[in-house]
């Protein structure tokens, strides 16, 4: 009894006192503990009576506890300096980086004509990124795409290891893989042995595309293409063909759009011919269909492939190339409004 009004007359100054009046009484080897070991002691009458009384005597003493540990937390911040009623910091909020914004937009035009998103591993073997691909061995055709090699002499008939120097590589594992008809896009970072400038990097990424089905034609290619575009850069924007060539199409072809910096008048990005070139295409090569055990008089299709750094440095004007890959936020943040 005498310490429950000692429990009840106590209001303690601080949080330092409410602490030592915790330990004295509920702490480990404090009085609340103590006398609930002596209460194992007591014969079963006494305990009925006891039992009650001491119950009482902890609820107190944590409800005190309670009490002024709320008020004194509450006072602690108060004078902390904190003041709770200003409003927030504001958080950084990121970006999407400019090449991620251009290959979802590439994605979702593509989508809507029905092509599908394949991607494949980046580390590739000699016969998906250039064999099957119809490029003969020893052929100065592989010089086209300065290779970084990571395992020559496999001893596979795979060939040597290799960072993929194009997605087209994903689109053999897709003819392999499956039956026609395919109708399916491949974004995904690629590599190429080349010197970094403002036009040029060792890593950059492509969108690449794929149509194979019975009775596609080269009007189906150009009336894709020239979808794509209007979407992408504008409706009225212009295209032409011009014959290139790929070892995996023939007939091949390069495509350029009008410019969009001048709209065709001639200016420095075009370097004053009015046109652009964003893409290479072509009708994909028997050849390859045979390798991919696809029948060759059944099928046939269309290939393309683009650089999303470049397109993107003509969408948004971007004059180095660099800038994608240094992740300055100076230059990411102007992304911000983009969705
Ligand atoms: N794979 C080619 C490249 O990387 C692009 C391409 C794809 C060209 C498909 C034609 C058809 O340059």
């Amino acid at each position: 009894e005498g310490y429950i009004s000692e429990i009840n007359a106590f209001t303690p100054a601080n949080a330092e006192e409410l602490e030592q009046f915790r330990i004295k009484f509920l702490g480990r080897k404090g009085i609340v503990g103590e006398m609930f070991e002596e209460f194992k002691q007591v014969t079963p009458e006494e305990k009925r009576v006891l039992g009650k009384v001491l119950n009482v005597f902890k609820q107190t003493a944590e409800a005190k506890v309670n009490e002024f540990k709320e008020q004194f937390e509450n006072h602690q911040q108060q004078h902390s300096g904190i003041d709770l009623t200003l409003p927030g910091e504001p958080i950084n909020i990121g970006s999407r980086h400019p090449l991620s914004l251009v290959r979802k937009e590439i994605v979702e035009i593509f989508s809507r004509i029905g092509f599908n998103v394949a991607e494949g591993p980046e580390i590739e073997d000699d016969w998906h990124n250039f064999s099957a691909l119809n490029f003969p061995q020893d052929h100065p055709a592989r010089d086209m795409q300065d290779t970084f090699f990571i395992q020559k002499d496999t001893g596979s008939d795979k060939g040597d290891i290799a960072l993929r120097t194009h997605t087209s590589s994903v689109q053999v594992r897709m003819m392999e893989a499956g039956k026609p008809p395919f109708r399916a896009i491949m974004p995904g970072r690629v590599f190429r042995n080349e010197a970094i400038s403002a036009r040029a990097h060792c890593i950059f990424h492509q969108v690449e595309g794929l149509y194979i089905d019975e009775n596609v034609s080269f009007a189906d290619l150009k009336q894709t293409l020239y979808y794509f575009v209007q979407e992408l850069l504008g409706k009225g924007t212009e295209v032409r063909f011009r014959p290139s060539f790929f070892p995996f199409t023939e007939p091949s072809a390069e495509m350029d759009v009008t410019c969009l910096i001048c709209g065709g008048e001639g200016c420095n990005v075009c370097k004053y011919t009015g046109w652009v070139e964003i893409l290479g295409c072509g009708m994909v090569d028997p050849n390859v269909l045979d390798n991919c055990n696809i029948d060759s008089k059944k099928y046939t299709g269309f290939a393309f492939g683009m650089g999303i750094e470049r397109i993107t440095m003509l969408k948004y004007q971007v004059k180095d190339l660099r800038l994608f890959f240094e992740n300055d936020v100076r230059f990411l943040k102007q992304f911000q409004s983009e969705i």
